[in-house]
């Protein structure tokens, strides 16, 4: 499930040299020396640059990652879940699709509708290689395909790929049969059946094919009209623009790993070591990413409506086919820029790094003691707190969670602060990306 290289060893070493009176000269003891060896465990690189896009493909992208064309009722966009103002994410523990009104932190649901079952993660950095997409890694650089959907071939990476998927989500962007789109017409992205994703497909293209604004759009991009396009070219064009505007790596952390040492001050540097070392966060969130290549049962709470045949619960990975070993495990996430992505986790049930820390801290307890009057109003009913779904959860906890790390609170501090250190400041106002207006003139926001 994941890499078993012990941090164990490493506090070993330290500990012992520390009550050595006599280290030997050649061991290091300096904080810099014991983060840099600490590091050294878990493969961490500086993440490098992207591969550059094309200009006019990221214009086409731009444009419709914020144009509600794309969903059935002509409500929501891929940047209502995914505004630059709450860093592409939306704010909320569980993203409300169509038929929802309002923006981020204020959007609640239509009526009839329900709560999209997962938290919606940020996309800064989706496009920088995580081995795994979604929370349950359904969609994969290595294959196969997410059991939802064949996805055509010759898609140019893996966030093209997630690209194609939410127009077609029901709860998402495509809305139900029957449904009405803002205007009062009929939504005949809904009335489609779900067995035909390429009629699906085909017709949010007819949709942007009758906008004089995207064929020329389409035709910078690709030298041909849109007329000729298919689109697997409107989602490599979202993805063209996810990967310029999104890609967010140079964090202090990123600039000591490039051997700044003055990048880091004492307190995050103390977290450092603690993250990589003691509180065993690496065995879990390592490699370029801290994440992003591995999944495991990490205690977390249950809420909202759930997935599949597990529902009302979510077993994450766990649901899907042939993947019965991971019972309620989800993707380890990658942490760059985690700061400015409130709330955690699948589901959003912790809505502070300091409660995520305190969590690791005694995980059994945590979930046990969870209190979802610390969600906001709209999700509290949505908890599923009951003995048997805590005991069903803690009887997969991934094993070395279940012994309390018996941090101390200037420790859980440190560790805190090491996980600010990952923030690129240029993630930190991303309001310049939403653009004025969009080609079919609705709405922006
Ligand atoms: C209703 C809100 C909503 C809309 C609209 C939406 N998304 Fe998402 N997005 C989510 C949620 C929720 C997830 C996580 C789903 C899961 O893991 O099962 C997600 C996951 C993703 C991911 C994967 C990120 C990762 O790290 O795994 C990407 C990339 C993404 N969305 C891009 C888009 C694009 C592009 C669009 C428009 C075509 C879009 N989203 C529309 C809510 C939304
Ligand atoms: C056993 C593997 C494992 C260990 C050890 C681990 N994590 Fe995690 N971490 C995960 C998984 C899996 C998730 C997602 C769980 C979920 O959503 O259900 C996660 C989520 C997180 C998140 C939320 C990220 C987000 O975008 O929502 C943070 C922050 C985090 N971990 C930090 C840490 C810290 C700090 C430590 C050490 C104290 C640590 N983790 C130890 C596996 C692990």
């Amino acid at each position: 499930m994941r890499l078993s290289v012990g941090p164990l060893g490493v506090v070993a070493v330290v500990l012992a040299a520390a009550c050595d009176e006599t280290p030997p000269a050649s061991f290091p003891q300096s904080l810099d020396a014991q983060l840099r060896r600490a590091i050294g465990q878990w493969n961490v690189v500086p993440i490098g640059n992207p591969p550059l896009q094309d200009t006019a493909l990221i214009a086409l992208g731009r444009a419709l990652m914020f144009d509600k064309i794309l969903s059935g009722n002509r409500d929501i966009a891929c940047a209502t879940c995914h505004e630059p103002s709450l860093h592409m994410a939306d704010g909320l523990p569980l993203a409300i699709g169509t038929g929802g009104t309002g923006t981020g932190t204020a959007r609640v649901l239509g009526p009839g509708r329900v709560f999209v079952p997962r938290n919606a993660p940020s996309l800064l950095n989706s496009g920088i290689g995580l081995f795994y997409i979604f929370w349950d890694g359904r969609l994969s650089r290595f294959g196969p395909q997410p059991p939802e959907v064949n996805l055509p071939p010759d898609l140019p990476n893996v966030i093209a790929a997630q690209a194609m998927m939410p127009v077609l989500n029901r709860r998402e962007m495509r809305g139900e049969p029957g449904d009405r789109d803002v205007f009062g017409n009929p939504n005949e992205l809904a009335a489609i059946s779900d067995s035909q994703p390429e009629q699906i497909w085909e017709a949010v293209m007819q949709r942007l094919r009758a906008i004089p604004k995207y064929d020329t759009l389409f035709r910078a991009a690709f030298q041909t009209s849109a007329s000729n396009l298919t689109f697997k070219d409107a989602a490599t064009a979202i993805a063209a623009f996810e990967l310029d505007a999104l890609t967010k790596t140079n964090s202090p952390f990123d600039r000591y790993l490039r051997r700044q040492d003055d990048a880091l001050n004492v307190e995050e540097k103390q977290g450092g070591i603690l993250f990589f070392t003691q509180a065993r966060c690496a065995s879990c969130h390592n490699g370029p990413f801290l994440g992003g290549q591995s999944f495991s049962n990490s205690g977390v709470p249950q809420l909202g409506p759930g997935v599949g045949q597990g529902a009302p619960l979510d077993l994450g990975r766990g649901a899907l086919p042939n993947n019965q070993f991971y019972q309620f495990a989800f993707r380890v996430p990658p942490l760059r820029n985690v700061e400015l992505t409130a709330p955690y986790f699948h589901d959003g049930t912790f809505s502070t790094l300091e409660s995520v820390v305190a969590h690791y801290n005694d995980v059994p307890k945590s979930l046990r003691n969870f209190d979802p009057a610390t969600l906001p109003a709209a999700f509290q009913s949505s908890y599923h707190g009951g003995q048997a779904t805590i005991d069903s959860i803690l009887s997969t906890l991934e094993f070395q969670l279940r012994t309390p790390l018996q941090l101390t609170e200037t420790e859980q501090r440190e560790l805190v602060a090491f996980l600010k250190s990952l923030t690129d400041p240029a993630a930190r106002d991303l309001s310049g990306l939403a653009p004025a207006a969009v080609p079919s003139g609705l709405p922006v926001r």
